[in-house]
C-alpha cells in the first residue's frame, strides 16, 4: 500500500480542519508557533503545510520540504507570511480563505470603532475596579453624524461600509486605484482622507508598499482626536509613532486587533487607557472559523489530488 500525503499542519486551524483532513491524508499537527527546527524537520517529505499569519513561510523552508511539496495553504485571507515569489519559483501552490471571514472581521472593525469612541475599556475596567462613582462621566464619541475614513477598499471595507450604512456617517475611502465608491461614499487621497475623518480603519493587506503607510508624518496629517482602527496588519502602522500620537492626544484613542510583533503587544500601547486592544481575533467566531477550516482543507486536498484549489494566490 502506497503511503498516503502528509499535512503538516501548524498555526490556528481547528480541530475540524484537522478531523477532515485525516480521512483522507496523514495528518502530521504541531504547535500553533513552532520552533524553526521543528518546522524544518517535519515539513520534510510533506506534500502540504498548513499555516497561518503568524508562521513565515520562506525559500530555506520549502527548500527543506524538497520536492513532495505541492501546496502552502494558509488558515487565513492574508499571506504576507508566505513568500510568492518562492512558490512560484518552485512550481508549487500557495492559497487563502478569503470572502467566509469578510464579515466577521467587518463586524470587528466597527466593534473598536464604537468601543475606542465609547472608551468601553477604560469604563468596564472602572466598573469592574469597584471604584464606580456617579460623576465619572466617561464622555464619549457617537459614530452618528462622524466621517468615517476606510483606509483600503477590498471585500472587508467594503462590507464595513455596508454595515456603516444604518449609522448615519459620512464615509470616505481611499484606495490605490479608482474605484466604485458606494453611493453616499466618496474617494479621497490618502492625506485629505486622514484630515477630515473622525475615525480612520485600515483595510489594506500588508506588503513593501503599505508597511508603516501610517507613520509620523502621516499620524501628523490625521485629524486631531481621531480614532484609529487597525484590523489589517500590525506592520501597517509604524508603533513607536502611533504611541507617540496617542500619548500626546493627536489621536484620540486607538482600536488595535493587529500589532506588528505579534503575540507581543507594546508595555506602553497596554498601559495607556486610550487604547482598545483585541488579540487578533477579526475572523473569531465560530460559524468563521468552521467556514475558514472547510476551504483551507478543500485547498490542501485539490492540489494534492490535482484538482484546481478554490481560492488559491499562486
Ligand atoms: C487574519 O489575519 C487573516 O488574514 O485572515
Amino acid at each position: 500500500m502506497t503511503a498516503r500525503p502528509r499535512v503538516v499542519v501548524v498555526g490556528a486551524l481547528p480541530a475540524l480542519g484537522i478531523e477532515l483532513m485525516r480521512q483522507r491524508l496523514e495528518v502530521d499537527p504541531g504547535p500553533i508557533r513552532p520552533e524553526r527546527s521543528w518546522l524544518r524537520e517535519h515539513v520534510s517529505g510533506a506534500a502540504a503545510i498548513v499555516a497561518d499569519p503568524g508562521v513565515p513561510i520562506d525559500a530555506a523552508l520549502l527548500d527543506a520540504a524538497g520536492a513532495s511539496l505541492k501546496v502552502v495553504a494558509n488558515f487565513a485571507v492574508g499571506y504576507d507570511n508566505i513568500d510568492l515569489e518562492a512558490v512560484r519559483a518552485r512550481g508549487i501552490r500557495a492559497t487563502n480563505t478569503p470572502d467566509v471571514l469578510t464579515n466577521a472581521t467587518a463586524e470587528l472593525a466597527i466593534t473598536l470603532m464604537l468601543a475606542a469612541a465609547r472608551r468601553v475599556t477604560e469604563a468596564d475596567a472602572l466598573t469592574r475596579s469597584g471604584e464606580w462613582q456617579e460623576e465619572q462621566a466617561l464622555l464619549g464619541r457617537e459614530l452618528a453624524g462622524a466621517t468615517v475614513g476606510l483606509v483600503g477598499f477590498g471585500r472587508i471595507a467594503r462590507r464595513v461600509a455596508e454595515l456603516l450604512r444604518g449609522f448615519e456617517v459620512l464615509l470616505l475611502v481611499s484606495a490605490r486605484s479608482r474605484i466604485a465608491a458606494p453611493s453616499g461614499a466618496e474617494q479621497r487621497e490618502l492625506e485629505d482622507l486622514l484630515a477630515s475623518a473622525d475615525f480612520v480603519s485600515l483595510h489594506v493587506p500588508l506588503s513593501s508598499e503599505t508597511r508603516y503607510l501610517i507613520d509620523a508624518s502621516r499620524l501628523a496629517q490625521i485629524k486631531r482626536g481621531a480614532v484609529l482602527v487597525n484590523t489589517s496588519r500590525g506592520g501597517v502602522i509604524d508603533t513607536a509613532a502611533l504611541i507617540d500620537a496617542l500619548r500626546s492626544g493627536r489621536l484620540g484613542a486607538a482600536g488595535l486587533d493587529v500589532y506588528e510583533h505579534e503575540p507581543q503587544v507594546p508595555r506602553e500601547l497596554r498601559e495607556l487607557p486610550n487604547t482598545v486592544l483585541l488579540p487578533h481575533i477579526g475572523s473569531a467566531t465560530g460559524k468563521t472559523r468552521e467556514a475558514m477550516a472547510r476551504l483551507c482543507v478543500e485547498n490542501v486536498l485539490a492540489v494534492i489530488e490535482g484538482r484546481e484549489p478554490p481560492t488559491p494566490v499562486v
